[in-house]
């Protein structure tokens, strides 16, 4: 069974603004939750769904089963403009990204994205690349800093990453058990209290392994040129740096000049090339953070093509 319960959903399918013959991408299909209701909403239109994790393809051809105008793709958003072109689709009237892991990664504990439960620590979403414990056992002290620093605003990360090294010399870590124990005892009792304290770490390496935001900031760039003017991307972050990554990156493209900000006039001339739909990101209401947990820290960012 897969269980994942999507969030924002009303709010993203409003925003995404769906024309029933229009061409849509789900970046990020999962158990299929946002995807199905984009589907239900087409008649001519076409929907391409995305994931990196060939469980996750699975669930959402099974939900989405009676679309014939469907189709679930392995693969990872980066390569979206890739996909589309192979399926000589040349433009887009939307795409969604609603980003990190889905409920069911995070409870299978074989994936080991979870430091709840043991199991080894491969924190991959898909099956291909480097798992946390080949990035734990072989970084040097100062990388480990680097990303627990730079993916979770880690207090400690200095103090964890050389325990690292250190306890990686006797024995290697190869299990979350393992590595939670490690950054719990590296933290002084008074900072116990805000939560678990392998929370940040976990988040940084699950980052650092699936390369999380270089994967939406060259989503981003490498769709929009094929997004058709009137056309909207909705990406739906979880923590505040990817959502600040995804601010800038909208910023950007709303603000078209690339000037340095201390130039007293514009001399690249760029012209905006896309509008903010919201002035500040949705979130989650009171409602739906009650019955999800998971959509307290949601943000909802839209933007569209000019
Ligand atoms: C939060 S869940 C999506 C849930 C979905 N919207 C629903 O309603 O069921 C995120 C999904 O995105 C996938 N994913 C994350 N990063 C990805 C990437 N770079 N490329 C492809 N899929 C990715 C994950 O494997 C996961 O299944
Ligand atoms: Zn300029």
């Amino acid at each position: 069974m897969f269980s994942h319960t999507s969030v924002l959903l009303h709010e993203t399918i409003d925003a995404l603004q769906i024309r029933e013959d229009g061409i849509y991408v789900d970046a990020t299909a999962g158990g299929g939750g946002h995807s199905y209701e984009i589907a239900t909403r087409l008649t001519t239109g076409r929907l391409i769904c995305l994931d990196r994790d060939p469980e996750a393809v699975q669930a959402a051809e099974q939900r989405l089963r009676a679309f014939q105008n469907c189709q679930v793709i392995c693969s990872q958003f980066s390569k979206t403009a890739q996909v589309l072109q192979q399926l000589q689709i040349k433009q887009i009237d939307g795409i969604l990204f609603d980003l990190g892991v889905s409920s069911h990664q995070l409870d299978t504990a074989r994936r080991g994205f979870s430091y709840h439960t043991n199991a080894p620590l491969d924190m991959r979403m898909g099956n291909t690349g480097s798992t946390a414990a080949e990035l734990v056992n072989t970084l040097s002290a100062d990388a480990l800093t680097d990303i627990f620093y730079k993916y979770a605003d880690e207090r400690f990360a200095s103090r964890i990453a050389q325990a690292i090294v250190h306890r990686r010399a006797q024995q290697p870590i190869q299990t979350t058990a393992q590595l939670a124990e490690l950054v719990a005892d590296c933290y002084p009792q008074r900072f116990k209290r805000d939560g678990h304290p392998a929370r940040k770490v976990f988040q940084a390496l699950r980052i650092a392994v699936n390369d999380e935001l270089g994967e939406i900031t060259r989503a981003i760039e490498s769709v929009f040129p094929i997004l058709k003017s009137g056309g909207r991307i909705a990406v739906i972050t979880f923590h505040s740096i990817e959502d600040r990554l995804v601010k800038q990156q909208f910023a950007a493209l709303c603000r078209g000049c690339t000037c340095p900000p201390d130039f007293p006039v514009c001399v690249c001339k760029n012209k905006p090339q896309a509008k903010q739909v919201f002035k500040k990101p949705v979130t989650a209401g009171e409602q739906e953070v009650l019955e999800n947990n998971r959509s307290r820290s949601a943000k909802l960012r839209v933007i569209e093509k000019l």
